[in-house]
């Protein structure tokens, strides 16, 4: 171990194991961080009493901005520096699906960034809500677009656009016209708009960047999330066909195709930035939400060559007191406690 007076950047990394964080309920809650996270933060850059760094990863579900812009957000709120190269949300491995799919309409977040976000994945043809409300505004007779969405939004001749595919990049901002929107398409004629299938069978595939029903935000109780969209969806497709199945496909935690990817993405970030070239013997994941944090992370332990380590904080989605509906190898208070608990098993 270094002596406590080395400079961080001098100090030895610890090669053996990794961190990966949730970010809403674990690090950040309503926009401002919780206090202890950015002392955790610390811990790991060399503020502790082993002299070591630890290398470390962000997994959150959540998303509506593009990586680099939800770093430098995180950057500022945790006072330290975040790279796209360590950081996963709900809609980054939906860019792997480029190539698929021509025309998508893409739903959820402010404006225009997931149209941004999309395009800059690589999506040829990116279709919004505005877009279509643009063309016919009868689509949503309660939902009239601002100026500045109106001036936004691309007119096109709908009727003869198909949507391939529709993606949910972040949470809905006007529930009604988004589902509207997501049902015409669903019991559409092959994915064009104002058409109606007669059998119920032909529409785009939905896919949601995750399936969280309720998230740790600012207010003190859970507030709904994307996952509580996704049942409106498929309750509502049910109720208007006669009892037709929709089966929409989820992203994110607890998906074992998402952990599969935050474990490529942490060898590739040990390599470029640690100099590490061999994969960790564990990964500590730190979360707040039983059904995809610990539930993803026990389940890919079980499939991966090296140890996924699971830990609940008490921070955000899990209420202390209750029985998790997945169960974490250690509960701890906050994030930080957690830092200590993986540090401490470690050394
Ligand atoms: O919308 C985001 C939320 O559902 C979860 O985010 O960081 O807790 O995975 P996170
Ligand atoms: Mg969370």
């Amino acid at each position: 171990p270094a002596s406590p007076l080395t400079p961080a950047a001098d100090l030895p990394t610890a090669d053996s194991f990794a961190f990966a964080f949730d970010i809403d309920g674990v690090l950040i809650r309503g926009g401002r961080p919780i206090p202890e996270a950015i002392e955790a933060m610390k811990v790991l850059n060399g503020e502790n009493e082993y002299g070591m760094k630890v290398p470390y990863i962000f997994l959150t579900n959540g998303g509506g901005k593009t990586e680099a812009e939800r770093c430098i957000d995180l950057s500022r709120q945790l006072d330290i520096e975040v790279s796209p190269a360590q950081f996963i949300c709900g809609h980054t491995p939906m860019r792997e699906m480029v190539e698929k799919y021509e025309t998508v309409l893409v739903i959820g977040g402010e404006g225009e960034k997931c149209r941004q976000v999309a395009e800059g994945y690589g999506f040829r043809d990116v279709v919004t809500p505005g877009d279509i409300i643009k063309d016919n505004e009868a689509t949503t007779p309660f939902r009239k677009l601002t100026d500045e969405e109106r001036a936004n939004s691309r007119k096109r001749n709908h009727g003869e656009t198909k949507i391939e595919a529709i993606f949910v990049f972040a949470d809905s901002r006007d529930w009604a016209g988004d589902i509207q929107i997501i049902l015409d398409l669903a019991m559409s004629k092959g994915g064009y708009i104002g058409t109606l299938s007669e059998t119920f069978d032909e529409g785009p595939p939905i896919y949601f960047s995750h399936n969280d029903i309720v998230w740790s935000a600012a207010h003190d109780n859970v507030r709904l999330g994307m996952g509580a969209l996704r049942k409106m969806v498929e309750m509502l497709f049910k109720d208007l066909t006669k009892g037709k199945e929709l089966e929409t496909i989820a992203f994110g935690k607890p998906q074992i195709g998402t952990f599969e990817f935050a474990t490529r993405l942490l060898q590739q970030w040990r390599k470029d930035e640690h100099r590490i070239n061999r994969p960790p013997e564990t990964v500590y994941f730190v979360g707040d939400t039983p059904e995809s944090d610990i539930r993803g992370t026990n389940q890919f332990n079980d499939k991966s060559k090296n140890e996924w380590y699971s830990i609940l904080v008490k921070t955000g989605v899990y209420q202390e007191g209750t029985e998790p509906a997945y169960t974490p190898n250690v509960t701890v208070n906050t994030v930080l406690d957690a830092v200590q608990h993986g540090m401490k098993r470690e050394f």
